[in-house]
């Protein structure tokens, strides 16, 4: 299936590339800046998103991308592979050299997968005689299964604490804690904000969906609309239970968007209050190229890990094809490295992805391997501050 997509991908991106000379302008600003109205090809996932609208009338970006990816009629539910790197293969030894050293005996492992990274880390460990107790958060109950199975066959109980589909469900630890986020940090969805301002200007106002009948409405929220799901925008700073997101790095041309990491942030922030000072954060990830002002195509939009042209230009695809593409949300490394500040992390390490595993498995390194895919390790030394800070520039 995945061949047939990707064939008719390249096929449409080079077509589409050739014609790209036809449209007029208003077309192509409409396409690019224009409110879209589109059908949902599967009725089902329509259908669902239609009720999850019903509670406040409408849905955040961030609450339309999760039913997508995981709801009944959205892509993981309906679809095996969810995405795994593989970085288990290199990973896991360096993870458990690091515990060692620190020394680190818990760690917690979000967006777990099939659980390859966990099993690796202990049998890395193990060979060095030290004991990890492993703790996994995985929102895929398939791959919840499949995490318990390996453990099992493994016969590595005695190193599993817990695994659940929410960090809410983890218990505290006052055990210095190594929390791990490979690949999934951009899973989590982001929300969607606007510049209605005419000059360059932090976002105004968050953006989100009405579903009815199998078609997707966008709109720019309200105030009213925001408080109904008790969050505040205002001045370029969001407020949702207490704890506030500021925005004031992100500078957008007029009527463009960009997708910012709340919900990514927000995990950060809860896994950081189950663990004790000083212990640490390791972040592997592909992130965006930095960005530049005046830059004006939309920031950040999703990707579709299963394409050849993988990232979505606007949204009329994304609404279209719906349920079907296995999505993901890098962002800036400057974002995160913002947001690890705010949350009382210093002594931040980063490095090209590859490297930084070598460094900590102390293997020799032949070469830097270029790419957008880092390695952050942090240290908790710091108590977090409200707001959070989340840079773009
Ligand atoms: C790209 S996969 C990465 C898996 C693995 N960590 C790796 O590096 O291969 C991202 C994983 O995060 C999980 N995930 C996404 N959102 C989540 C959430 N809110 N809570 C827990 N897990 C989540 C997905 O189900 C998926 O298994």
């Amino acid at each position: 299936m995945y061949l047939k997509k990707n064939l008719k991908n390249i096929a449409q991106y080079y077509v589409s590339n050739l014609i790209g000379g036809r449209k007029n302008t208003s077309d192509w600003e409409f396409e690019k800046y224009g409110l879209k109205t589109e059908v949902i090809q599967n009725k089902q996932l329509a259908l669902e998103l239609e009720n999850a609208c019903q509670k406040d009338g409408y849905l955040l970006f961030s609450e339309f991308l999760q039913i997508d990816q995981h709801g009944k009629y959205g892509y993981h539910l309906n679809n095996k592979w969810h995405g795994e790197q593989q970085l288990y293969r290199y990973w896991g030894k360096a993870i458990a050299k690091l515990c060692q050293y620190e020394p680190i005996e818990r760690v917690l492992d979000f967006g777990a997968g099939n659980g390859d990274l966990g099993i690796a880390v202990i049998d890395e460990a193990r060979k060095l005689h030290y004991k990890i107790i492993w703790s996994g958060i995985e929102i895929n109950g398939n791959l919840i299964s499949t995490i318990r199975q390996a453990f099992k066959r493994k016969k590595y109980e005695e190193n599993l604490l817990q695994i659940s589909p929410s960090i809410n469900k983890i218990l505290s630890s006052s055990k210095k804690s190594l929390l791990v986020f490979s690949y999934s940090l951009d899973n989590l969805a982001p929300e969607m904000f606007i510049n209605e301002n005419q000059d360059l200007h932090y976002p105004t106002n968050l953006m989100g969906v009405t579903v009815k009948n199998g078609v997707v409405n966008e709109i720019i929220l309200t105030n009213e609309q925001l408080l109904k799901k008790k969050i505040q925008y205002k001045n370029g700073v969001l407020s949702q239970n207490g704890t506030s997101y500021n925005l004031h790095g992100w500078k957008l041309t007029h009527l463009q968007r960009a997708c910012i990491p709340i919900t990514a942030a927000k995990i950060l922030l809860q896994s950081s209050k189950k663990v004790k000072q000083n212990s640490m954060l390791l972040i592997i990830d592909e992130f965006s190229e930095p960005n530049y002002a005046r830059n004006e195509k939309h920031l950040n939009f999703p990707k579709d890990l299963t394409v050849f042209d993988r990232i979505f230009k606007n949204t009329t695809k994304l609404y279209n094809q719906a349920g079907n593409n296995l999505l993901y949300y890098p962002t800036y490394l400057l974002a995160y490295e913002s947001i690890l500040q705010s949350l009382g992390y210093t002594q931040l390490q980063i490095d090209n992805e590859r490297t930084l595993a070598n460094i900590l498995a102390k293997k020799h390194i032949i070469q830097n391997i270029p790419g957008l895919c880092f390695g952050i390790l942090a240290k908790k030394t710091s108590k977090t501050v409200n707001p959070i800070t989340i840079k773009a520039y």
